[in-house]
């Protein structure tokens, strides 16, 4: 599929500068998209800015910007909506692993804000953007956490959970309107995300593969789990009881439940 004619010019793709963004940037790169990059860590983005646009001849450009700040979705909007943008990767989250009584409640509400609140509006200006010009594709990044409670995450997993069900309803509203959305759920990835998580390394699947799962599903699945694993587990929960299903991720997660 020819992304530029599908979908439009530019793609924009949030927590860029690393991890399974940074695989996003080099896909859609690859095929032809130019491309705004938005994180924080400017010199990350630059870097792979300045690479994009030698190897692959596209524009890159990028936005340095904490998208835990109230306003930072209207920002990126106000300052994108020049750009034909015609492909959303709304991917910027973090995770924070430990007991819920006894963490930090400064990156607990920063967690929130970033994979509720901007997750949630920045989903909104511009589905409400692409459904004005009848056209546009949007990834949104959930996880595999969101199919069921995640005691030792237990907030992340339910920030997870808020995106899935978001994007699930909001795509049902927008059918047939020519926008595509797909809700990309991966497993256990490697990236710097147990850095940030406060986790431990974890084995998991490559970043690329991840991100090239949702780009194949694009217009053709609403969920995204890549991995056969995944998928399996993605789908156990429906016939296991829900005391089951707590349980044996709390079994998963006990290491954090130690405190
Ligand atoms: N890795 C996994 O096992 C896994 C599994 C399931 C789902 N996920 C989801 O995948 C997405 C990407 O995570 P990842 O694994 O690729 O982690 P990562 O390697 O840590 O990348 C996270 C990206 O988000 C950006 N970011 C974090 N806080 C930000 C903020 N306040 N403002 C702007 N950008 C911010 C980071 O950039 P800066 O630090 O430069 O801001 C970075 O580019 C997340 O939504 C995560 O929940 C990951």
């Amino acid at each position: 599929m020819d992304f530029k004619i599908k979908y439009g010019k530019y793609g924009l793709i949030t927590g860029a500068s690393a991890g399974i963004g940074k695989e996003f940037a080099y896909i859609l790169a690859e095929k032809g998209l130019d491309l705004i990059l938005v994180a924080i860590r400017e010199e990350k983005l630059k870097e792979i800015s300045s690479e994009l646009s030698a190897r692959f001849k596209i524009e890159c450009l990028t936005i340095k910007k904490d998208l835990t700040e109230l306003n930072s979705y209207k920002e990126v909007f106000e300052l994108t909506k020049k750009y034909d943008i015609g492909l959303l990767v709304n991917n910027a989250g973090f995770g924070y692993y430990g007991r819920f009584i006894n963490q930090n409640e400064e990156k607990l509400g920063a967690m929130i804000k970033l994979n509720v609140f901007t997750f949630a509006m920045l989903t909104k200006v511009f589905a409400e953007y692409f459904v004005k010009k009848e056209r546009g594709g949007m990834i949104l990044v959930s996880s595999l956490a969101a199919f069921q409670p995640t005691a030792g995450m237990a907030l992340y997993g339910a920030t997870k959970g808020f995106e899935l069900l978001l994007g699930e309803a909001f795509s049902e509203e927008i059918k047939g309107r020519n926008v595509d959305v797909t809700i990309l759920c991966p497993g256990a990835t490697v990236t710097e995300f147990q850095i940030a998580a406060e986790g431990v390394p974890h084995n998991g699947m490559d970043a690329r593969k991840v991100a090239m799962c949702a780009v194949k599903n694009l217009g053709s699945k609403v969920i995204s789990i890549p991995g056969v694993n995944n998928k399996i587990i993605g789908k156990l929960h429906r016939f296991l009881p829900r005391s089951v299903v707590r349980l044996a991720t709390k079994m998963a997660l006990s290491h954090y439940l130690r405190d």
